[in-house]
């Protein structure tokens, strides 16, 4: 039996079997533990399953000396210092595939809500604003058959891709259309790229001022893809028309922050896998890598 530490309650009855087979301590809270609490919490175990809220750098791997599997609960892994973990031979798993759909759902559910005004008209109802059918005032954006530019062509951008289809849509996408080709001709431009040190802010300023005007962009990726700065600049200045993200830098945004103030955003609290379905794989994934990994077996799913 080793010692397992859990950062927050999950969905699904894989747990159970992680409580069988070893001494596990599920975190309590609803936020995460802060840096302190999981640098406390981690000092004796073996086996770590982390959200990508918990930063696993190099000084929280050194906090637990004892550490050999981690479970990463998101397909995204940017949240743990990958190199660390492998300098001390800890075995890192993430929750690919399982939430592929649910995010391509999510990801198109945005692209149709900001394209026309969703959010924006149904608050209209709701505070009384609307009085009679308009002609004019809550004209958006054609979906059908425009073109969307998809930046990041891996599992989730080809499954936007495949809903995209349905829309007679053209879709452009990287890398076999370059960035700034896929930029100036899209009407939709979604994010699916993993953030790297290559893709920390890759649409910048620059990048933003290459689409159209009439363009709105949709991030379910990561948030910090976005320079959210330029972002919400480009919007006051009508650079682009839109952004709808699931997913901001950071994350909430704080109350401050220009996003707020700009017109034409949409913004979720990052659920791209919050389906009950893809949430409960999730936990099965995340639970199959950290007993493999506490077993000394490859994981079915490394972070690579
Ligand atoms: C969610 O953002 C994930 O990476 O799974
Ligand atoms: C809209 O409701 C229409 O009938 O055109």
């Amino acid at each position: 039996m080793a010692r397992v530490f859990v950062t927050h309650e999950i969905a699904g009855e894989a747990l159970g079997r992680l409580r069988a087979a070893h001494d596990v301590k599920v975190w309590p809270g609803e936020l995460q533990p802060s840096a302190e609490e999981l640098r406390a919490a981690v000092a004796d175990v073996e086996g770590l399953l982390c959200m990508l809220t918990d930063t696993i750098d190099l000084s929280l791997i050194a906090a637990a000396p004892r550490l050999r599997a981690i479970a990463n609960y998101a397909v995204g892994f940017d949240n743990i210092d990958l190199a660390s973990a492998r300098a001390r031979g800890i075995a890192v798993g993430n929750t690919p595939d399982v939430l592929t759909d649910a995010t391509a759902d999510l990801a198109f559910a945005l692209l149709l809500a900001s394209a026309r005004r969703l959010v924006e008209a149904e608050r209209a109802v709701r505070n009384g604003a609307w009085q009679t059918w308009e002609p004019t005032r809550w004209n958006g954006a054609s979906v059908y058959g425009a073109t969307l530019g998809i930046v990041g062509f891996g599992r989730i951008g080809q499954a936007v891709a495949r809903r995209a289809e349905g829309f007679a849509m053209t879709v452009l996408a990287t890398p076999a259309t370059p960035l700034d080709e896929l930029l100036e001709r899209s009407d939709f431009v979604s994010l699916h790229c993993p953030l790297t040190e290559q893709t920390w802010h890759l649409i910048d300023e620059t990048a933003l001022r290459r689409m159209k005007p009439s363009a709105i962009i949709i991030n379910t990726a990561r948030g910090a893809i976005i320079d959210q700065q330029a972002l919400a600049a480009a919007l006051r200045d009508h650079a682009i028309a839109g952004a709808a993200l699931d997913v901001t830098d950071p994350e909430p945004p704080p109350h401050d922050d220009p996003l707020f103030d700009a017109p034409n955003v949409t913004l979720l609290p990052h659920i791209g896998s919050a389906t009950h379905s893809a949430r409960s794989q999730m936990t099965e994934l995340a639970v199959a890598n950290l007993l493999a990994g506490l077993d000394g077996q490859p994981m079915p799913h490394p972070a690579t």
